[in-house]
């Protein structure tokens, strides 16, 4: 038999008296796996992630960590996840070390050896007061709190928020290796262009829903790649037989093509030729985004099965 779901939710529901909070929301992690929960803000994805921790309890539904259900075991539970909160409370007037040491005393936890090897890897001055902490640094004091002590599973509401281009990298790098380990991460974002780089499946949720659930790697493959080629002495690109590409307006020889999905026949057919200049594009995940939640198949089956 397998190794039960580091997470796994069936059917969960969550009302709140002011109005929704999710509503049916299935969802399983594999171990090692890096899984973004994608959506809009007011989607659901801090509620979801409370849930998770026990810190509200949802109307209705399943939800089980590691095979267990949250209620009669959290204290073992909370020991083998690391938690981020969206909106991590910091002691102002601690340093960054005094205040990590204080999360490692209520964790039972790591020496402050094993925690300065993920300081120096964020780079975090660990001296100063929190209060003199820049948004980014607060940041990386929460994660570092969430990933001291190897948890097996690290859930992380909204982990690169308000962090720069070189620190949400240093934050990518970390979770890749968390996961290479590994364990298991659980992360939310409504960025997807930044996940893509980071998580192995994304999970949208919208409106309480969860909508769709896909590869990275499928949701790529889905991606429109913009190619601009010129081909020695200003000849006409000639495009039959070459599938998923379509020529968008050319300029002084230089043609400009959208190619949707795979990019190897677009090369091979290249290849007949002589290349004097060529340009590619990263794939615009956004579109694909939006694509699949302005009526996407599976949100429309989904809300009909909803409604009945
Ligand atoms: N404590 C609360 N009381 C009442 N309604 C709430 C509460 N917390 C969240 N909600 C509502 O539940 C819905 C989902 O909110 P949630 O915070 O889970 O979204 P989110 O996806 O985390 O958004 P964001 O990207 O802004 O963090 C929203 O409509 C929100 O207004
Ligand atoms: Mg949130």
């Amino acid at each position: 038999m397998s190794a039960p779901l580091p997470v796994c939710l069936e059917a969960v529901t969550k009302h709140y008296r002011q109005g929704r909070g999710i509503e049916g929301v299935d969802l399983g992690v594999r171990e090692g796996e890096v899984f973004a929960f994608l959506g809009p803000n007011g989607a659901g994805k801090t509620t979801t992630i409370r849930i998770l921790l026990d810190l509200i309890r949802p109307d209705s539904g399943s939800v089980r960590l590691f095979g267990l259900e949250l209620r009669g075991h959290s204290v073992e539970l909370r020991r083998r996840i690391g938690y981020l909160p969206g909106d991590l409370a910091l002691y102002e007037d601690l340093s960054a070390k005094e205040m990590l040491t204080h999360f490692a005393h209520l964790r039972g936890g790591p020496p402050w050896g094993a925690i300065a090897a993920l300081t120096e890897a964020f780079e975090l001055e660990v001296d100063k007061p929190i209060k003199a902490l820049s948004k980014g640094n607060r940041q990386k004091v929460g994660l570092v709190q969430a990933m001291m002590g190897d948890p097996a599973l690290l859930i992380l509401d909204e982990p690169t928020s308000g962090l720069d281009p070189v620190v949400q990298g240093q934050v990518h790098r970390l979770i890749r290796s968390a996961s290479a380990e590994g364990r298991t991460v659980f992360l939310s974002s409504h960025i997807l262009s930044e996940v893509s780089q980071v998580a192995d499946r994304v999970g949208i949720i919208q409106d309480g829903r969860m909508i769709d659930v896909r590869r990275v790697r499928e949701l790529r493959g889905e991606a429109i790649h913009y190619v601009d080629v010129r081909l020695v002495g200003g000849h006409p690109f000639n495009l039959t037989g070459v599938p998923g590409v379509s020529s968008l307006p050319s300029e002084n020889g230089l043609v400009r093509l959208a190619v949707k999905g795979d990019l190897n026949p677009l090369i091979g057919a290249l290849a007949r030729d002589q290349v004097e200049e060529l340009a590619v594009r990263e794939p615009d995940l956004e579109d694909v985004f939006f694509d699949l939640i302005s009526g996407g198949s599976a949100a429309t089956e989904r809300d009909s099965r909803a409604d009945s």
